[in-house]
């Protein structure tokens, strides 16, 4: 059976949708089998992935269908993003933020997406989840569903700050609706040569010891380049931040 991980973290730009994708365009590098599930109202792992539909074919429309009990085929919401190597991806759309309204009358509000990804959870080595930037109920759904979650944390003074609250959420679901869920790690990105970051790093190895991933994610303008190209860096041979993301999948791969 597939394994589920979500990529989360409430503070906003911390990269992980860029993380998302290119574990994502790794793993399917490494001959897994990858779904990506856009949970964003944004829907930029959509845009990344090259989507160009509307709300019709996006997550939006399937949640909202299979809340409600209207038969929906989860397969019909399945795209594939040729120019990455072929990774399947349901995309979102802004629409799906009326969740957040309609959940709240919603029996089991927090399992809905466990459900769904139940259907396909057999037919994936990996399903990664791109969550949005909060705590709120769709995040909660994402973290109900996974098996495990990794956080993408700059490492900036902000961030430190920004980690307690998520890494609480998480002790929180582990301890009430989900005690399966497995804290994977930090994921330090944009990662440069300044005293910032080398303190930062060391308190985030002083706090989460082991669980910070070995492999971090420099800062470079080529992620920026990658998402206007719509193609993760996993497929360059030359780049360093796709030879980074390849390194932190393997070691993904170690701690599922
Ligand atoms: N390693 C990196 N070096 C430099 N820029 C990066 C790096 N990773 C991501 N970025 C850029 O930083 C911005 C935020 O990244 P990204 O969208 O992945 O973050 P996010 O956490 O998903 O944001 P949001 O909270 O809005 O969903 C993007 O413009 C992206 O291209
Ligand atoms: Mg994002």
């Amino acid at each position: 059976m597939g394994k589920i991980i979500a990529i989360a973290n409430q503070k906003g730009g911390v990269g992980k949708t860029t993380t998302a994708v290119h574990l994502a365009a790794a793993l399917k590098l490494d001959e897994k089998k990858v779904l990506l599930v856009d949970f964003d109202t944004q829907g930029d792992a959509s845009a990344y992935l090259g989507f160009d539909g509307n709300e019709n074919e996006s997550i939006s429309t399937l949640f909202k269908a299979f809340v409600s009990g209207t038969e929906v085929n989860i397969d019909d919401f399945i795209h594939t993003s040729e120019r990455n190597g072929g990774i399947d991806y349901i995309p979102s759309d802004l629409s799906l933020a009326e969740a957040e309204l309609y959940l709240v009358s919603v029996m089991a509000r927090e399992t809905v997406l466990k459900r769904l990804l139940e259907q396909v959870k057999d037919n994936y080595d990996y399903i990664i989840i791109d969550c949005q930037a909060s705590l709120g109920v769709l995040v909660i759904n994402a973290l109900t569903a996974a098996d495990g979650v990794i956080i993408p944390a700059q490492t900036q003074e902000f961030s430190k700050k920004a980690l307690n609250a998520v890494t609480n959420t998480i002790s929180q679901i582990q301890k009430t609706i989900n005690p399966n869920l497995e804290f994977l790690g930090v994921l330090p990105t944009m990662v440069d040569n300044t005293a910032m970051t080398r303190d930062t790093s060391q308190e985030y190895k002083e706090t989460f010891g082991e669980k910070v991933f070995s492999t971090g994610i420099s800062r470079s303008v080529t992620a920026s380049y990658s998402s206007r190209d719509k193609k993760a860096l996993c497929f360059k041979n030359s780049s360093k931040i796709g030879l980074q993301y390849k390194a932190f999948a393997e070691e993904v791969e170690r701690r599922v």
